[in-house]
């Protein structure tokens, strides 16, 4: 008798997920190096450590594929987006590519829930409420930089916004649950 609790379907699809938050991680990553080469060491300094939770998600959906007796498959990550124009087109691309990313979510708990799989359901839950979170994050990350752009031309408030990203507590305003 099989030891999997989770089906061939539900399987595929947090396999796809997995592979889709290692996307994510190689998109922070990628915006990241580039606002260090444009000396925006603060945004650098952002970006790079939410490419390290995207990275944590990646671990976390593996760990529950195998815990739950299925088999994690390390698949081809998709090349990161060329590089922005602006901070403006960066932050604004990286809220889409949150915003896709909890569409994408959104499939697990619906299959979880379609199959009656409540574990995945649960498991599927903590993505729910960290994506609200990333995207509230972000979304204020833009509402500084809106301000700090708009205020003056010379962008000395820009230089203010990159230095307050470089001590943002991300971490610490995006809850977590206890490591199973
Ligand atoms: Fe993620
Ligand atoms: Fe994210």
């Amino acid at each position: 008798m099989s030891n999997k609790r989770i089906s061939d379907k539900m399987e595929a699809l947090l396999n796809t997920q997995m592979t889709r938050e290692a996307y994510q991680a190689q998109v922070y990553l990628s915006y990241g190096s580039w606002a260090e080469v444009h000396n925006f060491d603060g945004i650098a300094t952002f970006l790079y450590g939410h490419m390290q939770e995207e990275r944590e998600h990646m671990f976390k959906i593996l760990k529950y594929i195998n815990d739950r007796g299925g088999s994690a498959k390390i698949e081809a990550i998709e090349a990161a987006p060329v590089h922005p124009k602006s901070v403006g087109e960066c932050l604004q691309n990286i809220l889409q590519h949150e915003i896709e990313n909890s569409a994408e979510i959104d499939k697990i708990v619906n299959l979880a829930l379609e199959e009656k799989d409540w574990a995945t359901f649960s498991f599927g839950q903590w993505f729910v409420k960290e994506q609200i979170e990333e995207e509230t994050l972000i979304g204020d990350v833009i509402a500084k930089y809106s301000l700090a752009a708009s205020q003056n031309a010379e962008h000395k408030n820009l230089y203010e916004v990159d230095k307050d990203l470089k001590t943002n507590p991300q971490s610490a305003t995006i809850p977590r649950e206890e490591k199973v």
